[in-house]
């Protein structure tokens, strides 16, 4: 078989390394990948937003499958698209996809079928907005309604903040169209967990949890980026707490989107947290987590393309999912500057480092070095959390580059929460 996987990150180059995996499989493209990923695929250089070029590289080189990695492509219809063309592809269609380019859609939803969230307000108009935060008590979190690379969130913590963020989304279009709406939302608290789901549409397989670490220093300190690093599986996400969420939040939005009309069929991700008043929905997203995949999937005992198969064909009953009895942890390595502006073009050593996970990388004179804000993602793995982490660690210091950074605290915040059991 021929597999196209389309997007460029540390999540497309594992899940190519699970495929790969399938002895059916012969080849793996990236649509557009980078140079990390060649140990397992190969990548081609078309852009995942350039959809006739996709269709024409997929029809060209008789593709069987396709594997939509990032959330711009399917919220654009890139599913749409390829099944028009009956090239069987894993990822949900457009109108599926809204549940995360759509934070009004998804709060709507939620709300109509009763699915535990944040109370919620959406302003269209700035001085709605600003009218609302002149009575609002803080801290407010701020949502712009469309895609923002994980970076569309902000918490203000008093009115001069939130009046910023608002002017920034809705009059400065920081983030371009995806901030003329906005979901100013209550603040929760409580530990965050990230549960990604199989969906066939009729079926709902959650796999293993995992924990993000979305703010860009340690103890959660400095804007939010896609993600510094996971572990998995994550020991806040009790077995009461999955039944509960299973029940209560997970088949629910099953439902929620039958009822819609909606065929659900890809990954569901549901950010979780688990409040004093118990979990609630942070929000959806459509796809893989990136840094999440790179934990989850590893753990996987089933073959990745089988499971993929399954959902594209609705299948997805007669799948049982297994994860092999060990933790996960993955640091991401960033340009530094990220989220915000960095530079590109510098050097890195691996010293012979093979569990690594590429994104923003490129070659300059035969040499690997920097080309984006989240640069490479190092995965280990332990019969404990603390030696996954420690094992991971210890593979982060031997790779040098002097414009990269990482969180020192990945993990932490679990390690606490089973000491606090104890
Ligand atoms: P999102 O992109 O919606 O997952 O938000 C990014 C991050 O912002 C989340 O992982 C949380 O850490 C934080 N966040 C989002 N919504 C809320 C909320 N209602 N209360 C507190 N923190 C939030
Ligand atoms: N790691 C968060 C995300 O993929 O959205």
């Amino acid at each position: 078989m021929k597999i196209a996987v389309v997007g460029s990150g540390g999540r497309e180059h594992v899940i190519a390394s699970c495929i790969r995996k399938n002895p059916q499989v012969e080849k793996i493209y990236v649509l557009p990948g980078n140079i990390g990923m060649e140990d397992v695929a190969i990548p081609v250089n078309i852009s995942a937003l350039d959809f006739p070029s996709i269709l024409k590289f997929c029809l060209d080189e008789k593709i069987d499958y396709v594997v939509v990695g990032q959330d711009d492509p399917l919220a654009n219809g890139l599913v749409d698209l390829l099944e028009e063309h009956s090239i069987p592809c894993f990822g949900p269609n457009k109108k599926a996809a809204q549940i995360e380019a759509s934070k009004i859609f998804a709060q709507r939803l939620m709300e109509k079928y009763d699915i535990p969230t944040a109370k919620f307000e959406v302003f269209e108009k700035y001085e709605d907005a600003k009218k609302y935060l002149e009575s609002a008590s803080f801290p407010q979190v701020i949502k712009a309604d469309g895609l923002a690379l994980g970076k569309g969130v902000i918490i203000a913590n008093n009115l001069q903040e939130g009046l910023q963020a608002i002017k920034s989304m809705m009059l400065d279009a920081k983030f371009g169209q995806a901030g003329n709406k906005i979901v100013i939302e209550e603040f929760l608290t409580g530990p965050e967990v990230s549960v990604l789901t199989f969906c066939d549409g009729k079926t709902i397989l959650p796999m293993i949890s995992s924990m993000d670490h979305k703010r860009a220093y340690d103890n959660n300190k400095g804007p939010n980026t896609g993600g510094m690093g996971t572990i998995s599986p994550n020991p806040c996400y009790t077995k009461e707490i999955e039944e509960y969420c299973k029940k209560n939040i997970i088949d629910k939005t099953l439902y929620a989107l039958n009822q819609e009309g909606i065929k659900f069929k890809g990954c569901l991700y549901f950010s979780l947290m688990l409040t004093p008043l118990g979990p609630k929905v942070i929000e959806y997203n459509s796809r893989f987590g990136d840094p999440e995949a790179q934990v989850v999937l590893p753990l996987l005992k089933n073959d990745l393309l089988d499971v993929m198969q399954h959902v594209s064909n609705e299948t997805l009953n007669q799948v049982n999912l297994k994860f092999k009895n060990e933790y996960a942890c993955c640091v991401i390595l960033a340009s530094k500057g990220y989220p915000d502006s960095y530079q590109k073009g510098y050097l890195i050593d691996l010293n012979g480092l093979k569990n690594v996970y590429f994104s923003g990388v490129s070659k300059k004179d035969g040499k690997l070095v920097t080309n984006g804000g989240r640069v490479l993602g190092i995965v280990n793995f332990g019969k404990s959390l603390q030696e996954a982490i420690s094992n991971t660690y210890k593979d982060v210091r031997k790779i040098s580059c002097e414009n990269l950074f990482y969180r020192k605290d990945i993990g932490k915040s679990g390690i606490d929460f089973i000491k606090g059991e104890n």
